[in-house]
């Protein structure tokens, strides 16, 4: 780092992967750019979110394979067993590897990075007090602010005790725990379920909505109660936890329910009800006017606050939590802070869970779209009828798509194997208007997963090939 280089195009607060990103973009269109990052280069999503629950899932999922091998043929000699120390280390290889690789690219672009907390002073003034104590005044043309999120800390009893872990702890646990009570049934405690479950632990979620990830397809949300339930997790809906507290040797959360107080015990109680943006270093900014609500800061459609020269992209912004948005969030406030035009689309965001097995969607839910009112046609396609699925017995669950008057593909869900990759497909034909006809014309390879998403077109067409469909009414030739 050029300590005596304190002059910039483009200042960045925050390296998450909305900050690293708005940084590159700006410095491959010639800005001269800072960032400053007080924490870890990566931020949440690489440090402590997307990645290392990723590779930890992948550890646990491959576990649990090795228990369902017999029925292929490959016979294991005794039990196989985890080994959660060296299981923490690859997690931390993983994330050392792509951390790493961001910095590399971050100095190959000419980056400057400033290790340290910001305080935005003006909308082009910062004030950096780096890790060594020393403290550094730099100056911006323009301003972007990616400064993040952090998890809700709830104000029930017994949340700072012993045994009570939030996300970062939960992916640093080097012995499975024999138990564990989630509270919570968003996206954090849904895929951590899983990974716990798979690695042996006895595995409660506690959600005080009427459902589990409560704003995806109604359908998709039982199918993953079922598929949870089924595999010996339990779970209770409609249960809103107020206190934590210690009893016989265990952890015990006691929650409201229709009927009254429930209590569920564990050796440990996950945390997880959702994420709050993080604008600490802000506080000046928003002394002179920075528009905020409810805590977040306001951006618009092109990132930019009300703060002429002041972007603001990602969760501190937190339209969605969700890392490619603020990946693309970074692009576009980069693009317009040296003068392009670009714009948020935000009609087709995929969002992708990690369950056992994945679930992904993009654009509108089934509900969504009738409430929305006009036509709609709804096609669905079982995994059990896809090859390929039967192949790698992966055949838990299904495609389902939503089409609009014309054909146009309105929303789209699948809760099956490879679902977070195959939604691209999904959202690309979203992106580019494709209507039914234009997409079905598309040839896909067999055997794979993809055929089930044309066959999931064909269903709503009333015509699917490898399931019996009496055509529906009103269905086109
Ligand atoms: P962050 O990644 O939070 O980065 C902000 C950075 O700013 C941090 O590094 C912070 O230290 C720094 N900073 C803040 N204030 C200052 C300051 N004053 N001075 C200097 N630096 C500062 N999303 C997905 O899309 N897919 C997933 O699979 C997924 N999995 C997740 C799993 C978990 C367990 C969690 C917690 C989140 C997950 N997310 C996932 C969400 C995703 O991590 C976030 O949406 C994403 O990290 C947001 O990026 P960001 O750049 O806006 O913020
Ligand atoms: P969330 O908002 O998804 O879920 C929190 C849940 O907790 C909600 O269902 C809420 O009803 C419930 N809740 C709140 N208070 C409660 C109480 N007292 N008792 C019982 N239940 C209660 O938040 P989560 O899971 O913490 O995740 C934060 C964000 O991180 C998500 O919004 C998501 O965007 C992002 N993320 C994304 C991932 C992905 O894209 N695969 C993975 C993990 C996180």
């Amino acid at each position: 780092m050029a300590n005596e280089e304190r002059e910039f195009d483009i200042l960045v607060i925050g390296a998450g992967i909305g900050g690293y990103i708005a940084a590159i973009r700006a410095a491959q269109l010639g800005a001269h750019v800072g960032i400053i990052e007080k924490q870890y280069i990566g931020g949440t999503c690489l440090n402590v979110g997307c990645i290392p629950s990723k590779a930890l899932l992948h550890v646990a999922q491959v576990y649990a394979g090795l228990k369902e091998v017999d029925k292929l043929g490959i016979h294991i000699e005794g039990q196989p067993s985890i080994d959660m120390g060296a299981a923490v280390a690859f997690k931390e290889k993983v994330v050392k590897q792509l951390t790493g690789g961001v910095a590399q690219l971050l100095k190959a672009n000419k980056v400057a990075v400033f290790d340290g907390v910001a305080e935005a002073l003006s909308p082009t003034r910062v004030k950096v007090t780096q890790k060594d104590g020393s403290v550094v005044e730099l100056a911006a043309g323009k301003l972007i602010l990616a400064t993040g999120s952090e998890t809700i800390m709830p104000p029930f009893p017994g949340i700072d005790g012993k045994n009570v872990i939030f996300s970062t702890e939960a992916l640093e646990m080097t012995k499975v725990p024999e138990s564990l009570v989630c509270i919570g049934g968003g996206v954090i405690a849904v895929e951590l379920a899983c990974m716990f479950h798979a690695l042996g632990s006895n595995v409660t979620i506690v959600e005080m909505l009427p459902s589990l990830i409560a704003n995806e397809d109604e359908e998709v949300c039982k199918a993953l109660t079922r598929s949870l339930t089924k595999r010996g997790i339990t779970v209770a809906t409609g249960a809103r936890v107020e206190s934590i507290s210690d009893a016989d040797g265990m952890k015990r959360v006691t929650a409201m329910t229709e009927s009254g107080p429930q209590t569920f015990d564990g050796e440990y109680v996950l945390v997880a009800v959702g994420r709050k943006a993080q604008t600490r270093g802000l506080e000046t900014l928003v002394s002179a006017g920075l528009a905020m609500d409810r805590g977040k800061v306001v951006a618009n459609e092109r990132m930019e606050t009300n703060l002429p020269g002041v972007y603001a992209i990602g969760d501190v912004v937190g339209r969605t939590w969700l890392a490619h948005v603020a990946e693309t969030e970074g692009e576009v406030a980069a693009e317009n802070a040296m003068g392009h035009d670009a714009k948020m689309d935000y009609t087709v965001v995929p969002r992708v869970i990690y369950t056992f097995p994945e679930i992904a969607a993009v654009g509108l839910t089934e509900q969504q779209a009738r409430e929305r009112g006009g036509a709609v046609r709804v096609g669905k396609f079982p995994w059990v009828a896809n090859g390929k699925a039967l192949a790698t017995t992966e055949t838990e669950g299904f495609t389902k798509v939503i089409l609009g008057e014309y054909g146009e593909i309105l929303g789209a869900a699948i809760f099956g194997p490879d679902a977070t990759n195959l939604i691209t497909e999904f959202s690309l034909a979203m992106r580019a208007e494709l209507t039914s006809d234009e997409a079905l014309v598309t040839i896909h390879p067999h055997p794979t997963y993809s055929e089930a998403l044309r066959e999931a077109i064909l269903a709503a067409e009333g015509r699917a090939l490898h399931i019996y469909q009496r055509p529906a009414a009103g269905a086109r030739a």
